[in-house]
């Protein structure tokens, strides 16, 4: 059995919550003492590069956001290999979310249920964080923002702006999360009264910090798995309409099975993500730049999401299960 293999199965003997914790620690300590280069894809990396949404990523394969909630691994991850991080979802102040346990996982099936609820150390603390852990990092870095547990729908874009306000300066990429199962209400802002009304004034903001130049921090939207193909179009032509520059597809999903409460991620939404990407990709074509999230748990799945279209993937669940092996081999593709 190989060291990653070993971790994992040890890390999954511990309550997803804690393990997720105590496994990014220990890849820190790793890190710290500078062994971490041993178990790293330097070699596998692309050494041009790729140029998307005007930035430079070392290569496709990402980390989704949720895992590294607070920015305090983002520079680990890099040095194992991934070429971007998206780092959150912060809100406005500190949250502690949704009453423990709210993370479960299905070993065999490899799916997870969360309801974690955006727990984070809030944008005033996380940028504190990003600000260390920036230095030691060569990727893309994204900052993921989302409304706070209190806010009020109607009051939904006020948080969005302050937030941008807040992490512009420090982001690569900022990406808009609407899709969060977690915070009531959270997904009404997708509904057809509400999304184009904020999506405008989203990306007027970006406008004004461009000071009308065309050159800016891309600003990214996350959508939820669960809209009906007709908000999705809805959704997707006013991406166009608003010039937003990417959209993440897709978060995780409020229609399953199991007993608990939250979205799933994993296996189970590999389909729907497939889905969602091959719809958006007939709808949005070269206009916008598409990553693909959700249910990537091999290197083939990599390879299919990039010819459906993607111009970018991002791990969680996969990452989760298979560690550094999936990684690694999806880097060889
Ligand atoms: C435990 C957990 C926490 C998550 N937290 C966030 C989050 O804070 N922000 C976010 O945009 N997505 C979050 N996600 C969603 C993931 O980023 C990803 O989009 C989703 O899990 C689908 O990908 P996967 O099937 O590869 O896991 C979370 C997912 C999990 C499992």
């Amino acid at each position: 059995m190989n060291l990653n293999r070993l971790g994992i199965s040890l890390a999954h003997l511990l309550p997803p919550e804690l393990s997720n914790k105590l496994s990014l620690e220990g890849l820190k300590l790793l890190y710290n003492l500078g062994l971490l280069s041993s178990m790293s894809n330097q070699g596998f990396q692309n050494s041009t590069g790729d140029q998307i949404l005007n930035l430079n990523f070392p290569n496709k394969i990402g980390v989704a956001g949720g895992l590294d909630k607070n920015a305090d691994y983002f520079h680990v991850l890099g040095k194992l290999g991934f070429g971007f991080v998206e780092v959150g979802t912060f809100t406005l102040k500190p949250q502690s979310g949704n009453p423990k346990p709210r993370v479960h996982r299905f070993t065999k099936e490899k799916n997870i249920v969360n309801s974690l609820g955006f727990n984070n150390v809030g944008v005033y603390q996380g940028l504190k964080n990003v600000e260390r852990n920036k230095l030691s990092f060569d990727g893309v870095l994204g900052i993921s923002i989302g409304k706070s547990k209190e806010t009020k729908t109607i009051n939904a874009y006020k948080d969005y702006l302050h937030l941008i306000d807040y992490v512009h300066d420090q982001a690569d990429y900022i990406a808009i999360n609407i899709s969060s199962p977690n915070t009531e209400n959270l997904r009404d802002l997708s509904s057809e009264s509400y999304f184009r009304d904020l999506i405008e004034k989203i990306m007027n903001k970006k406008d004004q910090l461009n000071g009308g130049f065309s050159q800016t921090k891309p600003f990214i939207l996350k959508i939820s798995p669960d809209e009906s193909k007709e908000n999705l179009e809805k959704i997707l032509m006013s991406c166009l309409e608003f010039k937003v520059d990417g959209i993440i597809l897709n978060n995780s999903s409020i229609e399953h099975d199991k007993k608990f409460k939250g979205g799933i991620s994993g296996n189970y939404i590999k389909k729907l993500s497939e889905d969602n990407l091959t719809f958006a990709k007939q709808i949005c074509g070269d206009e916008i730049s598409l990553i693909s999230s959700g249910g990537i748990m091999t290197k083939e799945d990599v390879a299919k999401r990039i010819n459906l279209g993607a111009d970018l993937v991002q791990l969680y669940s996969g990452f989760i299960f298979y560690g550094t092996d999936l990684l690694k081999s999806s880097l060889e593709i």
